[in-house]
C-alpha cells in the first residue's frame, strides 16, 4: 500500500482548498491510500530550535508524518501572487534541520485554486520553485488551476460541479501514472 498526502495549502476553517482536498480523497486508485495532512500548529521556523532547542514537539511530529509518505499533493491556494506563508512554513520545518530533508525524493504535483480567475497560477509557480530545491520531481502534465473554486462546492462542503470533479479524476490518475513511474 502506497501513501499519498493531501496538503491543503490554508489554515482557515471554511478552505477551498481543504473542500479540494477532500474531494480528492475518493479518488484514489487501488492499493493507494489518500491521506490530509493538516500543517496547523506549527511555529515559524526558526532554526535555533534545530541548533539549541528545545524542538517544537509539532514539529517532530510533523516531519515523522512527511517521512512516511510515499508523495504529495500539494493543493495551494494564493497568496499576494506567491505560495501562503503557513503553507512554505510548513515546507519549511519538514525540509530541516540540514541533510534531513523529509520531502526529498517524494515525486509531487501541484494543484492552485482561487475564487478569483486567475486560479492561483503564481503560487502554482512559486511552489514548483521549491520543490526542485528539495528535490521532489513535480508532475508538468496536466497543469492544475482551479479558478472560480469558490463555485463549486455546496453548504456542506460537497463537490458538486461536474467538470472540476472529472478535471481532478484526471489530473489524480495522472498523478497516479507520474508517481510509478518516479518510485523505485
Ligand atoms: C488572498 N487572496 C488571493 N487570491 C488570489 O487569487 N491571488 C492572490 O494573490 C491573493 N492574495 C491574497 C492575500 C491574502 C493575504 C489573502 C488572505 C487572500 C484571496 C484567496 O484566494 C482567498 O482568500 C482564498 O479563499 C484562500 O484560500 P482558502 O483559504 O479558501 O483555501
Amino acid at each position: 500500500m502506497k501513501t499519498i498526502g493531501i496538503i491543503p495549502g490554508s489554515l482557515r476553517a471554511a478552505s477551498f482548498s481543504k473542500k479540494v482536498g477532500n474531494a480528492l480523497l475518493g479518488m484514489a486508485p487501488e492499493g493507494v491510500t489518500f491521506k490530509i495532512i493538516s500543517i496547523e500548529g506549527l511555529p515559524v521556523y526558526n532554526q535555533d530550535f534545530d541548533d539549541h532547542g528545545p524542538l517544537p514537539e509539532s514539529y517532530a511530529a510533523f516531519r515523522s508524518e512527511i517521512k512516511a509518505l510515499d508523495g504529495v499533493i500539494f493543493v495551494t491556494p494564493e497568496h499576494n501572487r506567491s505560495v501562503p506563508a503557513a503553507l512554505k512554513n510548513a515546507i519549511d520545518v519538514a525540509s530541516r534541520p540540514y541533510g534531513k530533508n523529509t520531502w526529498s525524493g517524494k515525486p509531487a504535483a501541484v494543484f492552485s485554486n482561487s475564487p478569483g480567475a486567475l486560479s492561483g497560477f503564481g503560487a502554482n509557480h512559486h511552489l514548483r520553485q521549491s520543490l526542485v530545491f528539495l528535490n521532489m520531481p513535480a508532475m508538468a502534465q496536466p497543469e492544475v488551476y482551479l479558478q472560480h473554486i469558490n463555485k463549486d462546492f455546496d453548504e456542506s462542503g460537497k463537490l458538486i460541479n461536474d467538470d472540476t470533479r472529472k478535471f481532478l479524476q484526471k489530473a489524480v490518475d495522472a498523478y497516479i501514472a507520474f508517481f510509478n513511474k518516479n518510485t523505485p
